[in-house]
C-alpha cells in the first residue's frame, strides 16, 4: 500500500532579530514577564522587502537541496499560512514560479496555526490516493504584518519564518517499521472562531470600509481561553493518534509541538507524561509564527541530529479557527 514519507527538510527566518528589550521600549511589558508567561526571548521580522513567498522561497529550497529532488519534479506545492502575500494569486503560485516548478499544481491552505498539520494531511491523502507521489509542503508566516504593535497581550508572542517539507510516495508500510507518516488527525470548531482572528481586510470589513474599529485588520485574541482549549485538544489529538498506532507516549524519540508557549507545552508535556528529552521547543528564539512553527522546529531537531531512522515522531499543531490536529510518523 502506498504510504507517504518524509523526504527532506528546510527552514529559513529573516536575520533580524526582535529581543524583548526593544519591546519594552514600544509598549509596557518586561523581558521578566514575556519571559516567565511565555518562555519567548527574541523574535525574527521580515524586512520590509520581504514577503511570506519569500520566507518560503528559501525554506522550499533548503527542503529540496536536503531530499535531493529537483523542483521540476514536484507534482503539488501547498502552502499553509494565514499571512499570504495577496488575497490572490495564491502564495503557493508565486513559489512555485520562483522555484521553476511549472508543471506541479499550488495551492494554499487556511488553518492558521495549525495549517501545517492541515497540510501534511491533505498532502498524505493526496499520496495515498495514487494522485501524486512528490508533494512540497511549506509552512510560511510573516506574522509581524498583521500584529498589533500596539497590543502588548498579543505583539510579544509572534513571529516570522518559514519551514518545509518535500514528502515522496512510498511502497514500505511504516506501522510495520518502514518511515513515513502513520496517523494524521485533524479537528475544527468554528463556533470559537473568534479566540484569534484577524476581522479586517477580508469580505466581512474590506479594506477602505468605513470601520467602526480602525485596527480591525490587525489579530485580537481572547489569551486566556486560547490557552485553556489549546493544552486540552493538542492533548486529546496526540492521544488519538498514538492510541491507534498502538504506542505509548513513552515510544516517541521526539515531540514537535505548535511553539505557542511555553507553559502550553509544559502543561502538555506534563499531561502525556513526556521526559525533557523529547520535547522541541525554541519557542524562546522565534516566538509563535504560526503554521511555520512546527516545520521550523522539525528541520532544526533533524539538522542537530535529534533523530534517527525508525524513529517515531509526534507533531501537535493549535490555532484559529479553532483548529488541532495531531501527526504520527516514523522518521
Ligand atoms: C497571552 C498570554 C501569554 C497571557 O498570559 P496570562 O498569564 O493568561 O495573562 P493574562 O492575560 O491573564 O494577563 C495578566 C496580566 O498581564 C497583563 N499583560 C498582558 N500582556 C502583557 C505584557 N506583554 N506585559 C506585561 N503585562 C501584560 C494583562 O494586562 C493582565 O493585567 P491585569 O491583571 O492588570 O489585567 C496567555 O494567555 C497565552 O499564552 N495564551 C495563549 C495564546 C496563544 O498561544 N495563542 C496562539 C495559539 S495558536
Amino acid at each position: 500500500m502506498t504510504a507517504t514519507v518524509i523526504a527532506g527538510t528546510g527552514s529559513y527566518v529573516p536575520e533580524r532579530v526582535m529581543t524583548n528589550a526593544e519591546l519594552e521600549r514600544m509598549v509596557d511589558t518586561s523581558d521578566e514577564w514575556i519571559v516567565a508567561r511565555t518562555g519567548i526571548r527574541e523574535r525574527r521580522i521580515a524586512a520590509a522587502d520581504q514577503a511570506t513567498s519569500d520566507l518560503g522561497l528559501a525554506a522550499a529550497r533548503n527542503a529540496l537541496a536536503a531530499a535531493g529532488m529537483r523542483a521540476e519534479e514536484l507534482e503539488l506545492i501547498l502552502v499553509a499560512t494565514a499571512t499570504p502575500d495577496m488575497s490572490f494569486p495564491a502564495t503557493a503560485c508565486l513559489i512555485q514560479a520562483q522555484l521553476g516548478a511549472l508543471g506541479a499544481a499550488a495551492f494554499d491552505l487556511s488553518a492558521a496555526c495549525s495549517g501545517f498539520i492541515y497540510g501534511l494531511s491533505v498532502a498524505d491523502a493526496f499520496i495515498r490516493s495514487g494522485a501524486y507521489r512528490n508533494v512540497l509542503v511549506i509552512g510560511a508566516e510573516t506574522m509581524s504584518r498583521v500584529v498589533d504593535w500596539e497590543d502588548r497581550a498579543t505583539c510579544v508572542l509572534f513571529g516570522d519564518g518559514a519551514g518545509a517539507v518535500v514528502l515522496k510516495a512510498t511502497d514500505a508500510e511504516p506501522r510495520a517499521g518502514a518511515s513515513g507518516l502513520i496517523h494524521t488527525d485533524i479537528h475544527s470548531d468554528g463556533a470559537a472562531w473568534d479566540y484569534i482572528c484577524v476581522p479586517g481586510g477580508g469580505s466581512r470589513i474590506p479594506p477602505g470600509h468605513a470601520m467602526v474599529d480602525e485596527r480591525a485588520q490587525f489579530l485580537r485574541m481572547r489569551g486566556n481561553e486560547t490557552f485553556k482549549v489549546a493544552v486540552r485538544n493538542m492533548e486529546r489529538a496526540a492521544r488519538k493518534v498514538i492510541d491507534q498506532a498502538g504506542v505509548k507516549a513513552d515510544d516517541l524519540s521526539l515531540v514537535v509541538p505548535h511553539q505557542a508557549n511555553a507553559r502550553i507545552l509544559n502543561a502538555i508535556s506534563d499531561r502525556l507524561g513526556l521526559a525533557e528529552r523529547q520535547l522541541v521547543m525554541n519557542l524562546d528564539r522565534y516566538g509563535n509564527t504560526s503554521a511555520a512553527s512546527i516545520p521550523i522546529a522539525l528541520d532544526e531537531a533533524a539538522r542537530a541530529g535529534r533523530v534517527a531512522a525508525g524513529d517515531l515522531v509526534l507533531l501537535l499543531a493549535f490555532g484559529s479557527g479553532l483548529t488541532w490536529g495531531a501527526t504520527l510518523l516514523r522518521w
